[in-house]
């Protein structure tokens, strides 16, 4: 039973989430977005027994994957391999409950999406066009826009790619770019004729602007329809759906030699595969009968995708069904930043699971409720820390611990009969009825934010009902009450059970356990006699452990240390100052000199003080490169470069007669400048 009236309509659920991209680990942006809530939708929809499948697995194709591979000199499969694993056990750790998790590199899947676009193809669905595009003559094969870089026409960056200026961020074509070059080979690559397959969905604008504009106004999320909507409006443009590439599903076609087709065609077919290679001949139903629900779930970049380009190839084959809803969700930050795998800025899944063993729950709490529904937010350690401590451990552990306890001290952990009931006991038992309707209708709406902070009230009912009632001082003077009490206590506790499985399923599992419940669907929630008297309560263990300061500030610590490595990778050489002429170069005097003593100025951190053998009777100066010497007497011997005719200067009471050159590293640790091989005291540099 579900609570929206238009769902009465479906008989089962196909349920699917964006298939991540096999070229590095899942990170708490792609769970916040698109794992975690499709998780806690089905599992829902199961526990109010209605049939679903949830469809999940590896994107193995893309030029992405390719790159990664020469880069890392082993074979695209090699790369899909190993991280389709990571992804694979990490989403498994975290109770992503998909019914089956596969692959698009799969031989299955490589037959199904052939045979899809050799049926579109055969029916006259695309339209063939012939355009130029950049080959290179060394390498033999055409280049995908990644593969080409160049100099931006806009900001004159010369290692913008074919496809996009990282630098100030422009969309580009190819041929946009200055003096192109391949990165296969290095040489400059040629323009040549090229057939491809295009979609037109420029064809598909009226059903589309129906289908969506009018027919999903008010179900579809805003972000969602306001994205489909600008792309209806700007004009819908045919769109190729092969590519010259070696890595990939081969187009089935006796003119096609080194062509797959395009990643965004071949990998949304992968939902219809894996749906095959789980239901075998079943499969249809999942996908034809107009009586199952499909919902995509995805992340923002992938609107157009799932809403136009995937609808539009269902339509063209014409027996499918089109998704009912695709609630995708917006972008999470992480402390203020933009998640990015290149500059290793995120927290990904599988370190997470490591460094947090067990708490699985704390982190799928975190990311739903601060999940970016309807607009980007943020994920802080501090936040995850707090969301811990006073939420989980504060609210929802405190009330069940408390309960359990005080059923073992005052009961011997049997459930204790109920007695006559107070106003307050009737009203607490009337408004357990009221969650499961609230917290499904939440769901069954996408709003997974809303529906957990009703699940939280609930326990907030619990801890509220027992400050109220205070059965630790009842159970001094008057123990049938204290067992009504604890009676009804029990029954939020059952009834919490139930209601937190969809989102914390580890919790669920726990409370059934030590609460000895049966297993429960969503329906027998919203009762309070899910525990008859006398049944038997296990000891209590906590549900849930304070996080303390140091693991929060281990976490933020491996963020800085991140930080501070993207800065040097990001280093780049000052520019070049302007020209000086030979004679003004000339006036600086430069020399070399050998140190006969060295040592720190007192009351100076910074500052080093050298007596300088220059040939001419020695001299003093003061340099500030204390911090880099921590044994300024080792110094002794060792040859510098000087600049003689500096202007002398009083340092810290020192007369400084000159200056001390060193190089500053991108790290901006100064280091000292020798000449090769020893030379006289006093020698020119120039
Ligand atoms: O954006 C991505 O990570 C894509 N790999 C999602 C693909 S979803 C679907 F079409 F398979
Ligand atoms: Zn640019």
């Amino acid at each position: 039973m579900t609570y929206t009236e238009k769902d009465q309509r479906f008989k089962r659920y196909t349920v699917t989430s964006a298939l991540p991209y096999a070229n590095g680990p899942v990170h708490i942006g792609h769970l916040a977005g698109v794992y975690v809530p499709a998780d806690i939708y089905v599992r829902y929809l199961r526990a109010q027994g209605e049939e679903v499948m949830f469809i999940g697995g590896s994107d193995e194709h893309g030029v992405p994957i390719t790159i990664k591979a020469r880069k890392e000199g082993c074979t695209p499969q090699d790369i899909v391999d190993r991280y389709h694993k990571i992804i694979k056990d990490s989403f498994a750790e975290l109770g992503i409950s998909f019914d089956i998790y596969s692959r698009t590199s799969s031989k299955e899947h490589h037959e199904t999406a052939a045979a899809y676009f050799k049926k579109l193809y055969e029916e006259g669905k695309f339209v063939e066009k012939v355009s130029q595009q950049y080959y290179d003559e060394e390498a033999g094969q055409f280049l995908a826009d990644r593969y080409i870089t160049g100099t931006c026409p806009h900001c004159g960056n010369e290692h913008a790619y074919g496809d996009q200026c990282e630098a100030c961020g422009t969309s580009l074509n190819a041929t946009d770019l200055i003096n192109p070059k391949s990165a296969l080979s290095g040489s400059k690559p040629v323009l040549k004729d090229t057939k491809h397959w295009f979609l037109p969905l420029d064809k598909d604008e009226p059903w589309l602007r129906e289908w969506i504009l009018e027919g999903h106004k008010n179900d579809w999320k805003t972000n969602v329809y306001g994205q489909c909507k600008s792309w209806i409006d700007a004009g819908l443009q045919p769109r190729a759906v092969t590519r010259d590439l070696d890595w990939g599903v081969k187009v089935p076609l006796n003119d096609a030699d080194g062509k797959v087709l395009y990643v965004w065609f071949d990998a949304p077919i992968g939902y219809i595969s894996f749906t095959k290679q789980l239901k075998g001949d079943d499969w249809e139903k999942w996908w034809k009968d107009h009586d199952t629900k499909l919902v995509h779930f995805i992340g923002k970049d992938n609107i157009v995708f799932h809403c136009i380009i995937f609808p539009s190839m269902l339509h063209a084959d014409g027996s499918y069904i089109l998704p009912d809803n695709v609630p995708a969700n917006e972008f999470l930050n992480l402390e203020g930043d933009k998640i990015s795998t290149s500059r290793n800025w995120a927290v990904w899944l599988h370190e997470y699971l490591k460094d947090f063993p067990g708490k699985q729950d704390v982190l799928r709490y975190t990311l739903c409720s601060n999940a970016p529904e309807t607009k980007d937010n943020d994920f802080t350690w501090k936040d995850f820390q707090l969301k811990n401590n006073s939420e989980l451990v504060a609210i929802l552990g405190n009330f069940v611990n408390r309960t359990l306890v005080l059923t073992h001290k005052f009961f011997g952990g049997k459930v204790p009969p109920r007695a006559a009931l107070s106003d307050l006991d009737q009203q607490t038992l009337a408004e357990i009825a009221s969650y499961p309707e609230k917290i499904g209708r939440s769901i069954e709406t996408y709003r997974f934010r809303e529906a957990l902070s009703e699940m939280m009230n609930l326990a907030r009912l619990g801890n509220k009902y027992l400050t109220e009632t205070e059965p630790w001082k009842l159970a001094k003077s008057d123990m049938e009450r204290t067992g009504t009490v604890l009676n009804i206590a029990l029954q939020i506790c059952a009834n919490l059970a139930v209601l937190c499985a969809p989102f914390l399923p580890f919790t669920a599992d726990k409370m059934h356990r030590i609460m000895n419940l049966r297993a429960m669907g969503w329906q027998d929630a919203g009762n309070g006699d899910l525990l008859m008297e006398g049944h038997t309560i296990d000891q209590p263990e906590l549900l849930f452990e304070q996080i303390d300061d140091a693991t929060i500030q281990a976490q933020i610590d491996k963020l800085l240390e991140t930080k501070k490595q993207n800065e040097l990778n990001a280093w780049q050489p000052n520019s070049v100052k302007p020209q000086v002429a030979f004679d003004d170069f000339g006036k600086v005097d430069i020399r070399v000199g050998t140190v006969l003593e060295c040592s720190k100025v007192p009351k100076a951190d910074k500052l080093l003080q050298f007596k300088i053998d220059d040939g001419m009777g020695g001299r003093t100066i003061v340099s500030g490169i204390a911090k880099y010497y921590p044994e300024p007497e080792k110094l002794v011997g060792m040859q510098v470069c000087f600049i003689a005719n500096f202007e002398p200067r009083k340092l810290k009471g020192v007369v400084s007669e000159g200056m001390i050159l060193s190089a500053e590293d991108k790290d901006g640790r100064l280091v000292l400048i020798s000449p090769s091989q020893l030379v006289t005291s006093g020698v020119n540099v120039g």
